[in-house]
């Protein structure tokens, strides 16, 4: 089986993009064959300076690797070293119907957020279908924002089989549910462009003050409180066990424990678990070559796998 995922290097990554995609796709890498790359083209959409795009894509790199990316086990690379993938996103845009872009949430999103979109900002679906496709990609782990881009990615290559023979995998996304939706700071969705992330590197004190920010109703400390209802207890639950969990609903329903415990707990479990994955995002930090020599190895492997695949596309649509 194979998996494919990315993550475009926008910006400080957070425990949203942790929990939903990097660590489930980590966790594959021991039992399938993964490709895993930071999607730089993608993040051309929104014209970033050219110095802060290639800091942004050595910190990805940096942190994926920091999280448990193993290079050996793990084709690891960025996308736009691969020529084919745009070759192919040209052919793939031929086959893709205007509407089933128009129809796109996260387009018609930050249409009605007032973004003046342009091409690539709706063309956006048809590159990433590029990217699972080229590399036959199967299973796709990515939060469920991301579920109707894959469902478009699997769309275009069932019209391209029909149209032109079987040529590619039909890929399917794979969502965790439990951390389908990972809450923000104000309990909408976390996500850089609502700026209510929970960054998951950084400075301690600034991150601290962010948790102690989360939005909760405003029960008193003696008040029992619900913790099904609560943003804290629902990111206390992605670092949690059964038994921690159950330690800390008991003591919301039994009040005497006031939300700012709940964070000071919720808090040091944080950094108890990332702070192995901080000390070697330091030490990756000061190695700049060898991030990079990584990623051009990560390349070099994707390459041969892309260069098959156009081959047989070329040849499918009669450019051969
Ligand atoms: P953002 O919304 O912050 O810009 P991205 O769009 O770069 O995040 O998302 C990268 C990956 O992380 C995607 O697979 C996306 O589904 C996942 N993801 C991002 N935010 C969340 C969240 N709050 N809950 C679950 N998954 C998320
Ligand atoms: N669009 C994804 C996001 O914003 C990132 C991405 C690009 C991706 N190409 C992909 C995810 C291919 C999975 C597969 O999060």
């Amino acid at each position: 089986m194979r998996i494919v995922s990315g993550i475009q290097p926008s910006g400080t990554l957070h425990l949203g993009n942790y929990f939903a995609m990097m660590k489930p796709a980590i966790e594959m890498q021991d039992k399938y064959e993964t490709f895993l790359f930071i999607a730089d083209l993608h993040a051309l959409t929104v014209l970033p300076e050219p110095e802060l795009l290639k800091e942004r894509i050595f910190n990805a790199a940096v942190d994926f690797l920091a999280c448990g990316i193993n290079p050996e086990k793990t084709v690891f690379f960025r996308h736009s070293a691969i020529p084919e993938e745009t070759e192919l996103t040209w052919i793939l845009h031929c086959l893709t119907p205007m509407g089933l872009l128009e129809r796109c949430h996260s387009y018609k999103d930050k249409l009605a957020n007032g973004i003046k979109p342009n091409h690539g900002l709706f063309a956006y679906p048809v590159l990433m279908a590029a990217d699972i496709l080229l590399y036959k990609g199967e299973v796709i782990p990515v939060g469920r924002d991301q579920k109707q881009h894959v469902e478009v990615a699997r769309d275009i290559a069932q019209r391209f089989n029909n149209k032109y023979g079987e040529v590619f995998t039909l890929p399917e996304e794979k969502i965790r549910e439990d951390v389908a939706v990972v809450p923000g700071l104000d309990g909408r969705k976390m996500s850089k462009s609502y700026n209510n992330i929970i960054e998951i590197f950084g400075n301690e004190k600034k991150i601290r003050k962010k948790f102690m920010s989360i939005v909760t109703d405003s029960k008193g400390l003696d008040d029992p409180k619900d913790p099904d209802t609560c943003p804290v207890f629902a990111l206390y639950k992605l670092f949690a066990d059964d038994e921690e969990l159950k330690e800390m609903s008991d003591k919301y329903r039994a009040g005497g424990f006031g939300y700012g415990h709940a964070k000071q707990e919720l808090f040091e479990m944080f950094v108890e678990y990332f702070r192995p994955f901080a000390k070697k995002r330091e030490e990756l930090l000061k190695e700049r070559g060898y991030v990079e020599s990584i990623l051009a190895e990560g390349a070099e492997k994707a390459a041969s796998v892309a260069s098959d695949t156009m081959k047989q596309v070329k040849e499918a649509v009669g450019l051969i």
